[in-house]
């Protein structure tokens, strides 16, 4: 049994509006790539790693890789024009030999090592498994400022990553999506669209996706308060 992880950290992060595309933006005294890249080097039994990275980056990704002890071979590739056009590109540098592919947002640094293997073990037994959490607020649809409809919350996700997936699986969902044009926010997505389960593992709101300047700021008081994240 062989495991790939690919971590997609190609974009420039326009919502943040940093000066340097927000993987190398510094979190807590690292650039933001080193928290996912540490979870991984927590995770056991993972072969190989691919990172989408922005263009003129791989020398920093590199020290950055070796700071963080992540001892498995590492393929660095730039990435694409969309998230879905980074993890195929990366998708085709995982190894053919590679049973579950896991692919990981860099713009989440909270993801544990625990639900990376969740995630993995999860794919090894039901195809495809990506974290998530049931959604809590009150979910209004919104045009021009007033409600128009409320949604029915109950079963109801949020969907985060890591997403893991038998690599065949994967590989086919993104090469249908090429073929029928599909664009997509996730690959559980393009999965789903095969017409294939993809389970749910319970995430964390502490694993959410830095967008916005208020996400990093709170992502640096989280840090700094020392809670365990
Ligand atoms: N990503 C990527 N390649 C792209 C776009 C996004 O690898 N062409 C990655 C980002 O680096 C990030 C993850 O996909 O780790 C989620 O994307 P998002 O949060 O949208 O990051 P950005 O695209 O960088 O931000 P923005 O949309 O604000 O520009
Ligand atoms: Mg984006």
């Amino acid at each position: 049994m062989k495991t790939s992880a690919i971590i997609v950290a190609a974009g420039s992060g326009r919502r943040l509006g940093h000066d340097l595309p927000k993987a190398f933006v510094t979190l807590g005294g690292h650039p933001m790539l080193y928290y996912p890249l540490r979870a991984l080097a927590a995770v056991k039994d993972v072969s190989e790693a691919v990172i989408a990275l922005p263009a003129g980056t791989q020398s920093a990704a590199r020290s950055l890789i070796e700071s963080t002890g992540l001892d498995i071979p590492v393929k660095l590739t730039p990435g694409g024009a969309e998230r879905q056009d980074s993890v195929r590109i990366a998708l085709e540098l995982v190894s053919a030999e590679s049973d579950v592919v896991i692919v990981h947002d860099a713009a989440r640094p909270f993801a544990t090592a625990d639900l990376f293997a969740a995630c993995i073990r999860a794919a090894y037994a039901a195809g495809a498994a990506i974290a998530a959490i049931a959604v809590t607020d009150t979910l209004k649809q919104v045009d021009e400022n007033a409600i128009v409809a409320t949604a029915r919350r109950a079963g109801l996700y949020r969907a985060q990553t890591p997403q893991a997936f038998r690599r065949e699986l994967l590989v086919r969902a993104h090469r249908e999506a090429v073929r029928n044009e599909i664009a997509a926010t996730d690959d559980a997505e393009l999965v789903e669209r095969l017409g294939e389960r993809v389970e749910i593992v319970e995430g964390s709101p502490l694993n959410f996706k830095i967008t916005t300047s208020d996400d990093l700021a709170l992502a640096q008081a989280l840090i700094a308060s020392h809670l365990p994240t």
